[in-house]
């Protein structure tokens, strides 16, 4: 049996963040892989925005959009921001679209450190090709499309980030190790 110290799984104590990290980034830039790993080395919560509006609704993302829209889902993704405060320290995955609104990001900044995460359009789209639960890519699944919102939301990414992590071509582990390294430069 591993001993405290030889155990790979660190204590919240370890954490290297003293507040909730948030990670932002386009839809498929791997939030939610790199929220997992971090979780489960700091052994900490991880809140995925999308899931959370899920459980809430009671309806997957492509019907929340086809059934009420995509204001409506903006206003539930903005409710979980909302409630960002009543959580202690956590890892935050936030929807690729999150950071558009003023008042999503006013939450993420008060309760949160921001790190973006990036890809390249052609490594997108190869990590969402077959994945049908992005409303905003059904029927323009292709490296043109992506590469075009990417470029429009670029600059609003990297204004809100505190730190910026390119993860084309990398691991997982990579990814998450690169975050934690984020933090003590
Ligand atoms: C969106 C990203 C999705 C989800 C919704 C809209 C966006 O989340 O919130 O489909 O506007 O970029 P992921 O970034 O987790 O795919």
């Amino acid at each position: 049996m591993n001993t405290p110290q030889e155990s790979s799984k660190r204590s919240q104590g370890d954490f290297p963040f003293s507040k909730t990290l948030i990670l932002i980034g386009f839809m498929g830039a791997g939030k939610t892989s790199a929220a997992s790993c971090l979780a489960e080395r700091f052994a900490l919560q991880v809140i995925e925005t999308d899931q959370e509006i899920v459980l809430r609704e009671g309806m997957s993302i492509p019907e929340i959009f086809s059934t009420h829209g995509e204001t409506y889902f903006r206003d539930r993704e903005t409710e979980v921001f909302r409630d960002l405060k009543e959580s202690g320290p956590v890892i935050v995955s936030a929807g690729g679209g999150a950071v558009l609104r003023d008042e999503n990001v006013k939450y993420m900044k008060a309760n949160g450190v921001i790190v973006l995460l990036t890809a390249s359009p052609a490594a997108i789209l190869e990590r969402v090709r077959d994945n049908r639960d992005r409303p905003l890519l059904n029927g323009k699944m292709n490296e043109e499309y992506i590469s075009a919102l990417m470029e429009k939301r670029r600059a609003r990414y990297e204004e809100v980030a505190d730190h910026i992590i390119d993860t084309t071509g990398k691991t997982i582990p990579e990814v998450c190790d690169l975050i934690i390294s984020a933090f003590h430069t």
